[in-house]
């Protein structure tokens, strides 16, 4: 382990058994086979089935690190094994301080006992004394917030009522680290947003966050890395709006593409082929003409460094840019004024119920506002494979200083549903110029009007 690391796994591994008759889990017990050739492996009673594979990583003191992957990935498996409720198979897992977990099947509450019992025992398991338990007990209570029925036996708690008991408990332990199972997708809004502010605070405190979510706006907005865990091996691990990218390029791939999606991410992640912070650019999204004119409005060091193109569905975007009206080349705007988004889109293939769109999104992938080129219900009704469009959305930036990404995106009908076409996610980067002196605060200037009064 290295010394800093809060969590340091290295090559884990887990396998289970997989049983395809009841009683072969009993008959694997009692008459285990052995090989009746010297060297030659033992046939078991059951079939091996490997939810991780080799995985290592480090998570370092104060860090809130996502985990995402589809159903079934491993992700659950993995932090069970961080929170020591499964041994892996292969491997070391080294965890630094005290852990307070929220996993999916529960928190480790006696169904028999109370609320208020299980606070005591649940408390005393992750280390703390009578006294301290009975200090926080209160706050405890109002946290999870489930009146009358604290004095009952948690087996009449919905799952709501549980995961509310459970995560106030969890956080009131003060945890050097919290694992958290996507646990906050139940109870209603406001109550995720309390726990998600709550474990803003603790990690403000120092505390080290792992947690999984299949929420990529939640991953990107409030995580510092992330990893992407599929078939128990990890894709990608990076900055969080670059690995939810590669999860969302994976997860939307026709079936017959995904194989070949999974092998180039899992060969880039290996080959460590740029990180991913820097992933290598088509040359073409490079290759953007250079603007003249005022130097200020262009900034060659404004190049996205998380373009990700998905794949193509029957159109390809090309030149993605941010034109003045006047027609120049810019990624420098200034406050206030009007400017075209503008894209090439062109069609291999017929299409229908055709939509040209565009995203702004901040440095952590928040998205703040789009526009489409056609409402729902009235799309292109027919495009016809060899032509080219070119698409111009005109916008006023209202955003104040800072850097956005954009996005494109093509929408067209497969069958019933409306789909992506072609997607580009991140390929044009802008910066808002700061204005000296104005009263705006956060992403978007709404144009407020103050005032006041005294009453002397
Ligand atoms: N105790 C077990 N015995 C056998 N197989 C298991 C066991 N626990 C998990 N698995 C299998 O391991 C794989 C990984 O499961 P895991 O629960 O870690 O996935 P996950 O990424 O958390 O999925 P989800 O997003 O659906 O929660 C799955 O195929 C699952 O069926
Ligand atoms: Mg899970």
């Amino acid at each position: 382990m290295s010394s800093e690391a809060a969590v340091s796994l290295r090559g884990i591994s887990k396998c289970f058994p997989i049983y395809a008759k009841p009683g072969d889990r009993l008959r694997q017990f009692l008459f285990p086979p052995v090989a009746r050739v010297a060297g030659a492996k033992a046939r078991n009673y059951y079939d091996e089935y490997w939810a991780l594979r080799d995985v290592s990583f480090e998570v370092f003191p104060g860090e809130q690190i996502g985990i995402v992957g589809r159903n079934g990935a491993g992700k659950s498996t993995l932090l069970q094994i961080i929170c020591g409720t499964l041994k892996p198979t292969t491997g070391t897992v080294d965890v630094r301080g005290r852990v307070a977990a929220l996993l999916e099947l529960g928190a480790g509450f006696n169904p028999e006992l109370t609320g208020a019992e299980n606070i005591y025992l649940n408390g005393s398991v992750l280390g703390l004394t009578n006294d301290e338990i009975a200090e926080r007990y209160d706050s405890i209570v109002a946290f999870a917030d489930i009146p009358g029925f604290i004095d009952q036996p948690v087996k009449q708690y919905s799952s709501g009522m549980y995961m509310r008991l459970a995560f106030a408990v969890a956080v009131h332990v003060e945890p050097d680290i919290l694992v958290v199972d996507e646990a906050l997708s139940v109870g209603d809004e406001a109550y995720q947003r309390k726990c998600h502010a709550r474990i803003r605070k603790l990690r403000d405190n120092g505390a080290t966050i792992l947690f999984v979510s299949h929420s990529a706006g939640h991953v990107t907005e409030v995580c510092d890395r992330a990893v992407l865990i599929d078939r128990g091996e990890v894709l990608a691990m990076g900055t969080p709006k670059s690995v939810v990218s590669r999860y969302q390029k994976l997860l939307y791939a026709r079936t017959e593409r995904q194989d070949e999606i999974r092998a180039s991410l899992l060969d880039d992640y290996r080959g460590g082929v740029g990180s991913l912070d820097t992933p290598a650019l088509p040359a073409a999204r490079r290759a953007v003409a250079q603007p003249g004119g005022d130097e200020a409005y262009w900034d060659a060091g404004l190049v996205s460094q998380s373009v990700v193109d998905f794949p193509s569905r029957g159109c390809i975007i090309k030149e993605p840019g941010i034109f003045t009206i006047s027609g120049e080349r810019v990624n420098v705007l200034r406050p206030d004024e009007d400017y075209l988004y503008k894209y090439q889109v062109c069609f291999d293939r017929d299409a229908v119920g055709v939509r040209f769109g565009m995203m702004v999104k901040t440095k952590a992938g928040v998205e703040l506002a789009g526009w489409v080129s056609h409402p729902e219900d009235s799309p292109l009704p027919h495009v016809v494979a060899g032509s080219t469009y070119e698409v111009s959305i005109r916008f006023r930036n209202v955003f104040n200083a800072d850097t956005y990404f954009m996005n494109a995106g093509v929408a067209g009908m497969d069958g019933e549903h409306e789909t992506y076409l072609a997607r580009a996610v991140d390929v044009v980067m802008f910066r808002s110029m700061r204005v000296a002196g104005s009263l705006a605060t956060g992403f978007i200037n709404f144009q407020g009007q103050a005032s006041w009064e005294a009453d002397r």
